[in-house]
C-alpha cells in the first residue's frame, strides 16, 4: 500500500491503515515502555495525542472521524516508530522484565492482532469507495459456484452448563469470569446462512416487509435504503461484491457477509429461526478443536465442506448472537488504564461469536466475545440459526 492508501479514512468507523500502524505501537510505547523501561527514549511526544485510541486516563487525542487528515508524520516515519518501539520491547524482555511488563506485552500482542483484522476490513471500505475497485490482492478466479447442502440441525439437552474463559492462557478480562448459565433445549445450523438463502430472502421481499423487523432496524432501512448486504451490487450478470479480491460475483454456496445484528435477525425471523444466544454458541464450541480449517490469506469466506457436525464456527464470518455486550456474574474491569479496553463498551452493542476470514487465526478462541453496534455492516458478520427444541 502506498503513503496514499495508507492515509486515508473513509469514514468515521474506520481508521486509516498509517494510524492502525501507529496506533498498536503508541500501545507497547504507552502501557509497557514507559512504565517499565527505565532508559526509554520517547520516540515523538506529539503522536500521544495523535495515536491514543479513546483511554481517557491517558489524555487528550485527535478526534476519531479526523484520524484521516493526519498526513504526517509519513508511513516512512510510522514505520520507523515501529521499529524503535520493537527494539525498545525486546531489550526489555531480554532483561529481567517484570512479570506485569510481560503481561502487558502479551495483551499488547492480542491488541495488534485485533487491529491487524481492523486493518483488513478498513481497507476493503476504503477501495470499496473508489471507482476503480482496487484488489487489495489479486490473482484469484472466481469462487467455483455449487449449490450449498441443506443445513442440518445439531440437537444439544441444555440444562446448567458453564461458559466463559477459565484463566488458562491468555484472554481479554470480559471473557471471563466462567461461570454457570442455565439452557433450555436448542438446536443449531451446522453450517452458516449462505449468500443463496440471503438472495432468496431478498426476492420474497425481505427487506420490505416490517414484520420481519426490529423498529430500530426498519428506521435503517428508510433512512438508508438498504436492500441487500453491504458491498453487493446488482449488475446485469447478477450480484457482485466487492471484496479484499476486487469486485466478485456472489457464490451462493458461500457464507453471507457484511450483514449488520438487525438483518441477522430479520432473516432468522423470516426463515422461522432465530440468533442464538452467546451462551449456546459457546457450549456447542466448546468441544470444537480450532485448527485453521483453511489458508488464512483467502480473504474470502468459503462454503461450507460435507463433513457432518458443526462446520464454519472459526475462520469464515463472525456470528451474531441474540445477546447484548454485558458484564458477566462477577465481572470486574483489568486495573489501570486497561481497564478502559472493554468495560466501558458494555453498553448498545451486540456479542458476535467465532472468528472471520480476516481475524488471525490464533487469535480465535470458543470463549471470544466480539462486539458492535446492531447497525455495523462493515465487519465480516454474518450469521448461523438456532430454533428451540
Ligand atoms: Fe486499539
Amino acid at each position: 500500500m502506498s503513503d496514499a492508501d495508507a492515509t486515508v479514512q473513509s469514514m468515521a468507523d474506520a481508521s486509516p491503515a498509517k494510524w492502525h500502524l501507529a496506533h498498536t505501537t503508541w500501545f507497547f510505547e504507552t502501557m509497557v515502555l514507559k512504565r517499565f523501561a527505565a532508559d526509554y527514549a520517547v520516540f515523538d511526544a506529539r503522536f500521544n495525542f495523535l495515536f491514543n485510541s479513546y483511554y481517557e486516563t491517558i489524555g487528550a487525542r485527535q478526534p476519531r472521524p479526523k484520524r484521516g487528515m493526519i498526513t504526517r508524520p509519513s508511513l516512512d516515519e510510522i514505520m520507523a516508530y515501529r521499529a524503535h518501539v520493537d527494539a525498545a520491547i525486546e531489550g526489555l524482555l531480554d532483561g529481567d522484565a517484570d512479570p506485569a511488563a510481560e503481561e502487558l506485552v502479551e495483551l499488547g500482542c492480542h491488541h495488534e492482532q485485533q487491529h491487524q483484522e481492523l486493518l483488513l476490513t478498513d481497507i476493503l471500505h476504503l477501495f470499496a469507495q473508489s471507482p476503480v475497485r482496487p484488489a487489495y490482492r489479486d490473482g484469484s478466479a472466481p469462487e467455483a459456484v455449487q449449490e450449498a447442502a441443506p443445513a442440518d440441525w445439531i440437537s444439544f439437552d441444555g440444562g446448567i452448563v458453564e461458559i466463559g474463559h477459565d484463566g488458562r492462557g491468555f484472554s481479554f478480562d470480559c471473557e471471563g469470569p466462567r461461570h454457570r448459565a442455565l439452557l433450555e433445549p436448542f438446536r443449531l445450523a451446522d453450517r452458516l446462512v449462505t449468500n443463496g438463502e440471503w438472495l432468496e430472502f431478498m426476492a420474497e421481499g425481505g427487506y420490505r416487509d416490517p414484520l420481519l423487523w426490529l423498529a430500530d432496524g426498519w428506521a435503517q432501512i428508510l433512512e438508508h435504503g438498504w436492500a441487500a448486504p453491504f458491498y453487493w451490487e446488482e449488475g446485469d450478470s447478477g450480484w457482485r461484491s466487492m471484496t479484499l479480491r476486487g469486485i466478485q460475483p456472489i457464490d451462493p454456496a458461500a457464507p453471507v457477509t457484511h450483514v449488520s445484528y438487525f438483518e441477522a435477525d430479520a432473516f432468522a425471523t423470516w426463515a422461522g429461526k432465530r440468533l442464538p444466544s452467546e451462551a449456546e454458541w459457546e457450549h456447542a464450541a466448546a468441544s470444537l478443536s480450532i485448527a485453521p480449517s483453511s489458508d488464512p490469506r483467502r480473504l474470502r469466506p468459503r462454503p461450507a465442506s460435507g463433513e457432518p457436525g458443526l462446520k464454519q464456527m472459526f475462520g469464515e464470518v463472525w456470528q451474531w448472537t441474540r445477546s447484548p455486550f454485558t458484564p458477566y456474574p462477577r465481572f470486574k474491569p483489568a486495573e489501570g488504564a486497561v481497564g478502559e479496553y472493554n468495560g466501558k463498551f458494555m453498553c448498545g452493542q451486540f456479542v458476535l461469536r467465532g472468528s472471520s476470514v480476516a481475524t488471525p487465526p490464533e487469535h480465535a478462541r470458543a470463549t471470544y466475545r466480539n462486539f458492535f453496534p446492531p447497525d455495523k455492516r462493515w465487519q465480516f458478520s454474518g450469521l448461523r440459526l438456532a430454533e428451540d427444541i
